[in-house]
């Protein structure tokens, strides 16, 4: 089954947004794989951005991942990283489809309320900086065989 590595950024946690945002994962029929409230550091949350090291925004961004606990979540399913992606909205809330998760909760580009991996690739990277391999759960879920 493909993974996807989520993270609900320090706004969502402080804006009291976590339950809705897990829900419309949960409703969709995506599968929980793993999950926690974390505090990021600077050496971790660098890793995570490194793609974008040198850019204007690298720094804020460390930053903003940093400021407060975050949810750290893997969710699996079909083609779970293109269709997180599509669940989360554009990069920049205030272009994103409006009942998207960053449309329906963002303003601005600078907090944009959700991170999800935009590849397999990139999932495997995230999922292997943020959880152990015993911190995923295998299991089968109840009405899994109603999705499919
Ligand atoms: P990026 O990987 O391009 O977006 P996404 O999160 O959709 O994969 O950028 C990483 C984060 O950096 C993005 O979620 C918000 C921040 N960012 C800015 O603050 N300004 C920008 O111009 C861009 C491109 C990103
Ligand atoms: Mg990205």
């Amino acid at each position: 089954m493909e993974k996807t590595f989520i993270m609900l950024k320090p706004d969502a946690v402080q804006r009291g947004l976590v339950g809705q945002i897990i829900a419309r994962f949960e409703a969709k029929g995506c599968k929980l794989v793993g999950m926690k409230l974390m505090s990021v550091d600077q050496a971790l949350a660098e890793q995570h951005y490194a793609e974008h090291k040198g850019k204007s925004f690298f720094e804020p961004t460390v930053q903003y991942i940093m400021s407060s606990p975050v949810v750290a979540m893997v969710w699996g399913g079909k083609n779970v990283v293109a269709l997180a992606r599509e669940l989360m909205g554009a990069t920049n809330p205030a272009n994103a489809n409006p009942g998207s998760i960053r449309g329906s909760f963002g303003m601005d580009i600078s907090r944009n309320v959700i991170h999800g991996s935009d590849s397999v690739a990139s999932a495997e990277r995230e999922i292997a900086l943020y959880f152990r391999p015993e911190e995923l759960c295998d299991y089968r879920k109840a009405g899994e065989e109603w999705l499919s």
